[in-house]
């Protein structure tokens, strides 16, 4: 078979990509190691960019998000056993972020391209790339077992950190024109999924003498939170009660009093990356979201960058068909790095600012203090935060 783009994973950033190419008109076939429910049932990112929500309502899909999704105007850090308030929308101009889970998405999503008759292949066993330096990319796979090749003009590799497209870009010609920047933190998050109301109506973002937790949600009875863990914890350890007793010492008098507990619906441990590889294209191979670049997970840039990445190479690829310019795919790497990297820097300085890190020793301590404080205290410092928690404006620096 043959398609004109062939992308490799089904997680947000391949079912944006294809439903933004298939309202240009042009054709894609995405290729899904994993069955559909078992990539519905990864919990992860649940805070939405504007620039996320406007590609959701461009390709169409976001009545559910604008009806069930929760507007949030501002979230509370807490330190020092006191909460302040970042009010985003009033230091931004008017800017919001939505509450709205990646598996929500992640299901519109499916649901339209199901709808809309578009090819998921689910459950390809031994994906592999080929042929990407030169004009005429092919696609291997086997699936009930029989092998399929799919020819392509382009390939997405939207397949995520695990992913095969970037390892197979390390074992071939274009070995030596990849660079990969990596930070490794030593802890995780610690998260559970629980169907009780939230504690409080927006996020709270906590620097705890005990480390660093998070009170997220998906709606207004179902919660998402997480506590920053040593990596050699196992998720095993962590019963109900303990992780609910540790959120508990984490929090402040009032939120500990509100705080409703009950059975946990997924319970798992992340570790912390920050990582990126550039370029991003390589030949008529091209990388985009996690399988490009990972942030930490303070400040939920993970899925938002994937969303810009593919907005940008769905613009470079009707560009190149519409157009016959290869203008925007030349450009495609440098235009989503420079994003990247904005993003990797607030994710990383985010991390840093909330997170213990015994190892800086007592003055670190100190001076992640004086940070906080003048943080919420400085009108500067706060509308800082709030520019890079909503996102920076897709013509930032232009
Ligand atoms: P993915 O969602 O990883 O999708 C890649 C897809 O490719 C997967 O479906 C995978 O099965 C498939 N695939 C992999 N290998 C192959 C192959 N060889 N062949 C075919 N298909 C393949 N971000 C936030 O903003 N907030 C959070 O709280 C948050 N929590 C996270 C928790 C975890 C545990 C993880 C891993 C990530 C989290 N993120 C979070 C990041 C966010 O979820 C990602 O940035 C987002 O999923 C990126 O989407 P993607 O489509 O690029 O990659
Ligand atoms: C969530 C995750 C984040 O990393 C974050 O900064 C905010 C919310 C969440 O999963 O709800």
């Amino acid at each position: 078979t043959r398609t004109q783009v062939a992308i490799i994973g089904a997680g947000p950033s391949g079912l944006l990509l294809g439903a933004l190419l298939h309202k240009a008109g042009i054709d894609a076939v995405i290729v899904e190691r994993q069955s559909g429910d078992y990539v519905l049932g990864r919990i992860r990112a649940g805070v939405l960019e504007q620039v996320t929500m406007d590609l959701m309502d461009e390709i169409g899909v976001g009545a559910r998000m604008h009806k069930e999704g929760l507007v949030h105007g501002g979230f509370d850090m807490l330190f020092q056993g006191q909460r302040h308030r970042i009010d985003m929308n009033r230091l931004t101009g008017g800017k919001n972020v939505m509450v709205y889970g990646q598996t929500e998405v992640t299901r519109d999503l499916m649901d339209a391209r199901k709808q809309a008759g578009l090819t998921t292949i689910y459950e390809a066993a031994n994906v592999a790339i080929h042929d990407f330096g030169a004009g005429k990319p092919r696609v291997t796979f086997e699936k009930d077992g029989k092998s399929h090749e799919l020819q392509c003009d382009f390939i997405a590799g939207c397949d995520g950190f695990h992913g095969v497209c970037r390892d197979t870009v390390k074992k071939s010609a274009f070995a030596s024109a990849i660079r990969e920047y990596e930070k490794v933190y030593n802890f995780g998050w610690l998260g559970v999924l629980s169907d009780t109301p939230p504690v409080h109506h927006e996020l709270i973002y906590v620097n705890s003498e005990r480390g660093f937790a998070l009170c997220s949600q998906r709606s207004n009875t179902r919660s998402r939170y997480y506590l920053q863990v040593p990596l050699t914890d196992k998720v095993e350890q962590w019963s109900d009660q303990a992780f609910w007793d540790e959120l508990k010492l984490r929090l402040d008098p009032e939120a500990r009093e509100h705080l409703v507990t009950g059975p946990s619906i997924e319970k798992s441990i992340a570790p912390l990356r920050s990582f990126v590889t550039e370029p991003l294209r390589f030949g008529r191979l091209f990388l985009s979201g996690d399988a490009g670049h990972i942030v930490p997970p303070t400040g939920a840039k993970g899925l938002n960058l994937a969303a810009t990445d593919v907005k940008y190479l769905s613009a470079a690829l009707i560009e190149f068909y519409q157009d016959k310019s290869e203008a925007g795919i030349d450009h495609y790497s440098e235009r989503c790095l420079k994003r990247i990297w904005r993003a990797e820097r607030f994710s990383w300085w985010f991390t840093t600012l909330m997170h213990r890190f015994p190892e800086n020793g007592e003055i670190g301590q100190k001076l992640q203090e004086a940070e906080l404080d003048y943080i919420v205290h400085s009108e500067t410092g706060a509308r800082s935060v709030a520019e890079n928690y909503v996102g920076l404006p897709l013509d930032f620096g232009t």
